[in-house]
């Protein structure tokens, strides 16, 4: 097994379909890389492009697991709150979620 996998805590998918990237999803993904670096997390959160998750027309989706859930309408500047409060402190950031996946 790759040595990074077993460090990772966090795996997060961007959308980068035409519509979404048409919305910025690569300065959001850009946005989260910057602040992970910040914060030394780089190393236990996985980010990956998709292709449409079938939500379109709701801005920038981030899908984070494993909790399963949907960010929506992200802008690069909503990206410190969700890394500080979600990722750092276990809140997630409830005005920002669509939607959560049923365990
Ligand atoms: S193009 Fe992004 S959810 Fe459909």
């Amino acid at each position: 097994m790759n040595m990074r996998l077993k460090t990772l805590k966090r795996h997060l998918f961007f959308c980068c379909s035409t519509h979404c990237n048409n919305q910025d999803a690569e300065g959001v993904m850009e946005a989260f890389k910057e602040e992970l670096v910040k914060h030394g997390l780089h190393k236990e959160v996985k980010l990956n492009k998709t292709s449409c998750l079938g939500l379109c027309g709701n801005g920038v989706f981030v899908l984070v697991y494993p909790e399963g859930v949907w960010y929506y309408a992200l802008t690069p500047e909503d990206v410190p709150q969700i890394v500080q409060e979600h990722f750092i402190d276990g809140d997630i950031v409830e005005e920002k979620v669509m939607m959560k996946l049923q365990a």
